[in-house]
């Protein structure tokens, strides 16, 4: 598809660059389609990240996910999926490209500002984990 599914995560909200993000995305030429601002439970972050659920991070990923408010967002644009994640760069800060929002504003490995969808599969399994159909126009 052409949609893609994404989150500004709880450190980068906190430090008030939700704005920054959201611009360099737009200026990326992508459309938002939907957006919120929500706080998730420990619980939902570990249904959210269930793929993970074996990895030795996990806890401390539901623990970081639901420390504060979240911006979940679906955007639209051509090869959305593919497009987005070389926006956001490496999952490791350390070895995100220039440019890239990771590399602007990521802290850690973990703490990594902003999620992307991996594949258009997940992509529309994740928005409609966060928006109702009618909140997807
Ligand atoms: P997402 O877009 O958030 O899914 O990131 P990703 O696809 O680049 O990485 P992945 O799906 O492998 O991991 C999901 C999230 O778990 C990452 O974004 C990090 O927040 C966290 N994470 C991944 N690997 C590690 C790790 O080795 N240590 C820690 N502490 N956290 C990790
Ligand atoms: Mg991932």
């Amino acid at each position: 598809t052409n949609r893609t599914f994404t989150m500004i995560k709880p450190d980068a909200v906190a430090e008030g660059h939700s704005g920054a993000i959201i611009k360099m995305i737009e200026e990326a030429g992508f459309r938002i389609v939907a957006v919120k601002k929500v706080q998730l439970t420990s619980e939902r972050a570990g249904q959210f990240y269930a793929v993970h659920s074996e990895r030795p991070f996990y806890q401390g990923l539901c623990a970081y996910m639901s420390s504060g408010p979240i911006i979940p967002m679906i955007l639209e644009k051509d090869n959305a999926v593919a497009d987005f994640r070389k926006l956001i760069g490496s999952t490791n800060p350390a070895q995100a490209e220039e440019g890239t929002i990771r590399k602007r504003f990521a802290k850690s490995i973990e703490s990594n500002a902003i999620h992307g969808s991996d594949s258009d599969e997940n992509a529309k399994i994740e928005g409609d984990f966060f928006f109702a159909g009618i909140e997807q126009f």
